[in-house]
């Protein structure tokens, strides 16, 4: 299979279950606290890795993380080669998880923000025509990356969360794959349904293979004028965290496989099912050997 490069966050996680999400000015307890790894670049890094594919991760992280970072991604066989450890901190998040199995997420860059262009010229240096690269919007110079993997011939995924409105601004006509919720394809078309979201995105970019995530009700896939629906499984939802990155990982890596996308949807689904019964992020994903469907 097709090697995959993700160029993307890492963050340390730290987990409070909370009875609800806090309210503006309110002081409440954690009823529990957890660390764990995380950040949608290492998690989809993972997820890719977990479904299969050979991947590589370039990121930034503070120095004293690497060799944490190192022993979690050789158990995958994730090459790290191209994560630059630098004197800033990892980026972190603070995670708040009600008994719902809801989140609130804050997230602070710390390494993340700080790719220079040494870095993206380093990170970018082997790209060749039709290599597929997967990014988020935890980092910053996105647009810049974009443009140059199409000037190498590479082909980029998109997934635009957490959704900024700069990213209104990115060179948009370069990607191949845009993978996104409801929530961010309103904000990125400001349509008033997820139909018309679509419709909107397929006609500013008509060669775009659009993954629209609808939470509990499913996904569709649109391009041109080809639509297709995919509905999830019921499951019982402990944690939501990670869910969007293991859907993202899953379904890439299928295509890449070569499966049709109907079939990557569903690998995707059933991975992203599986994920939310368990808490955490990196700690959540699946392996594609777990699948029900695949046993
Ligand atoms: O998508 C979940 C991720 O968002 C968490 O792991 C957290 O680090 C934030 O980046």
């Amino acid at each position: 299979m097709q090697r995959i490069t993700v160029i993307g966050s890492v963050n340390r996680d730290h987990l409070y279950s909370v009875p609800h999400i806090v309210r503006p000015g309110e002081t409440i307890a954690s009823e529990s606290y957890r660390t764990g790894w995380g950040g949608k670049g290492l998690n989809q890094a993972i997820a890719l890795a977990k479904a299969g594919a050979q991947v590589s991760l370039a990121a930034k992280i503070g120095h004293e993380d690497y060799p944490s970072l190192s022993a979690l991604c050789s158990a995958y066989s994730l090459d790290i080669s191209q994560v630059h450890a630098c004197a800033l901190p990892t980026g972190h998040a603070i995670i708040q998880l009600d008994t719902a199995g809801q989140n609130c997420i804050i997230v602070h860059a710390g390494a993340n923000g700080s790719f220079t262009e040494q870095d993206i010229q380093s990170f970018l240096a082997g790209c060749r025509a039709g290599d597929i690269f997967l990014l988020q919007n935890e980092i910053n110079s996105s647009a810049q990356i974009i443009s140059e993997i199409k000037k190498k011939g590479g082909r980029v995924a998109l997934n635009p969360s957490p959704f900024t409105p700069d990213i209104l601004r990115w060179p948009l006509e370069c990607l191949d794959y845009l993978i996104l919720n409801e929530t961010e394809a309103a904000s990125m078309t400001s349509a008033d349904s997820s139909e018309k979201a679509l419709d909107h995105l397929c006609s500013a970019y008509p060669a775009l293979n659009v993954f629209l995530t609808l939470g509990s009700e499913g996904s569709c896939f649109a391009c041109g004028n080809t639509r297709h629906f995919h509905p999830t499984h019921k499951v019982n939802a402990v944690d939501t965290t990670g869910a969007g990155d293991t859907y993202t990982g899953f379904l890439l890596a299928e295509l890449a496989r070569g499966s049709a996308v109907e079939d990557a949807m569903s690998i995707a689904t059933e991975a992203a099912c599986l994920c939310v019964t368990r808490p955490g992020a990196v700690d959540s994903i699946p392996s594609r050997a777990e699948l029900p469907s695949l046993n």
